[in-house]
């Protein structure tokens, strides 16, 4: 369905070429152009003629004659502004670029000053398509950037890539993907993979996962997928990944409107497998080991019911109240399983989680929810620098005894409307099977998908977590 998972190449090359057919050179907020070719353009008088403020995003078109002589050649110069020329304000002009040039073929792009690596990033994420059948308008071919960073323009390839491969599982119809096809694109990812089927998961007593799993004629499966650097430091870092891969709601069925997005309901272990993928292209010394908890959740005659009592990897019970309330179940039993077997230093989970998160947060910002006040910081600075942004939400001891049951050892949801906080209480449910240890739990539920096709973003899955988790681990 789809071949690679971006369709533009960067390239670096060492000077602007004498006579490129598309050529962007940058200008800044005091509207000067500092470019290594003449241009033979009045510059400063086109960008007055068309009110240039110098914003990020903002893009001057200007017709020029190519290849001289008698007859010659139309080419043309974007003249992009920087504003700041900050990180973000890159990000800005790097996506308005690479947008403007769909279905070109190649465009020549004189860097701005700074971090190249951010706008290397966003033009491609900006040339990000998903399209089943006869393919929309195609992503500039090439971005060719003049004079810059090979490194920086590596690395932005290799995060983009990855952001890219999580967003082509994400938006993959469900009808195409099922646990055992996440788990056979995450054999893909180049590092070894261990997978259990429904039968190793009952040996295991992979309670939760097998319930969630029960409705659907897919039957579910644990995927582990395994980074040991070549020169490891001595941390072990466990990722987790919510890998439904539909939510039907299941017997308590969500309403068509609701239902219609959840497809996307597998983007956290979307993230997992991307990040695992890249962290040997990004030189990561850090050893990581990554877990997506995959399962379809439907109604159907061998569906667990609604007051179901569950026993979770490790002995915890709990009582199913809801089964709309399932990645919660899927993502304890990894949970538990980490801590039990793994030993990590840290565990950081991501999960559509929760619709509560959107109400709280929007459709721009993530939450995260930290044991541990060092872990949160570096993620939250993670996520300041990659522009996957978060914000850190509390877990309010108070509200624990939403979750009590008066049959197990817990509930999945609360029972009455005492507490409410939807996003919060369903961090202290994870909470409740991570041994204690330093973790950190993502909820994606707001960001993980986007309705809007602008910027960096496309309609669809968005790929959120890829460039936080990497630039964390790729410092730890
Ligand atoms: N997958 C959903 C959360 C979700 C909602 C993700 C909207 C993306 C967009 C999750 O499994 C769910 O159904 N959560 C319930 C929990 C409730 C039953 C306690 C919710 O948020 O309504
Ligand atoms: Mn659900
Ligand atoms: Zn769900």
């Amino acid at each position: 369905m789809f071949s690679v998972p971006i369709e533009t190449t960067a390239t670096v090359v060492a000077e602007v070429p004498d006579d490129p057919d598309l050529l962007a050179v940058p200008y800044s907020a005091d509207l000067r152009t500092a470019h290594p070719v003449e241009l033979h353009l009045p510059v400063p008088d086109l960008l007055a003629h068309y009110e240039a403020k110098g914003e990020a995003g903002e893009i001057v078109e200007v017709p020029v004659a190519r290849g001289g002589g008698a007859t010659p050649r139309v080419g043309r110069v974007l003249l992009y502004g920087v504003g700041d020329g900050s990180p973000r304000a890159l990000r800005k002009a790097g996506a308005a670029l690479s947008r403007r040039v769909k279905g070109r073929d190649r465009l020549t792009v004189v860097t701005p000053e700074g971090d190249v690596a951010a706008f290397a990033e966003a033009a491609l994420l900006a040339a990000y398509t998903f399209k089943i059948g006869e393919s929309g308008k195609k992503a500039v071919r090439t971005l060719a950037f003049a004079g810059a960073d090979e490194e920086a323009v590596r690395r932005a390839q290799t995060v983009a890539q990855a952001v890219a491969l999580a967003r082509d599982l994400a938006n993959t119809p469900s009808s195409v993907k099922n646990p055992a096809w996440l788990a056979e694109r995450a054999a893909e990812s180049g590092v070894p993979v261990r997978v259990w089927d429904e039968e190793q998961l009952q040996a295991d007593g992979f309670g939760g996962i097998l319930a969630v799993g029960r409705g659907s004629a897919s039957p579910p499966r644990l995927i582990q997928l395994s980074y040991t650097p070549a020169e490891p430091t001595d941390r072990h870092i466990v990722l987790v990944g919510k890998g439904i891969t539909f939510d039907s709601g299941g017997l308590s069925l969500k309403p068509t409107e609701n239902m219609k997005t959840q497809k996307t309901d597998m983007a956290g272990g979307a993230v997992v497998i991307a990040v695992l993928g890249a962290l040997a292209r990004l030189g990561a010394r850090v050893k990581v080991t990554g877990l997506v908890a995959a399962a379809e959740n439907m109604p159907s005659g061998t569906a667990q019911r609604p007051s179901d009592v569950i026993t979770h990897y490790g002995g915890r019970t709990v009582e199913v109240l809801n089964t709309d309330a399932e990645g919660r179940l899927v993502m304890a039993d990894a949970l538990a399983y980490a801590d039990a077997v793994l030993d990590p230093d840290a565990v950081v989970d991501i999960a559509t989680l929760t619709g509560a998160i959107s109400v709280a947060l929007g459709r721009n910002v993530g939450a995260v929810y930290a044991s541990d006040d060092v872990l949160a910081k570096q993620l939250l600075e993670a996520g300041e620098v990659t522009d996957d942004r978060l914000w850190r939400m509390p877990l309010i001891d108070d509200y624990t005894p939403a979750l009590e049951s008066s049959i197990a050892d817990l509930s999945n949801v609360e029972a009455g409307s005492r507490f409410g906080a939807g996003s919060i209480t369903a961090a202290l449910f994870l909470r409740e099977f991570t041994g204690g240890r330093p973790w950190a739990h993502l909820d994606i539920a707001g960001v993980g998908r986007s309705t809007v096709d602008e910027g960096t973003l496309s309609k669809g899955a968005t790929g959120f977590g890829v460039r936080v988790l990497l630039d964390w681990l790729t410092r730890a």
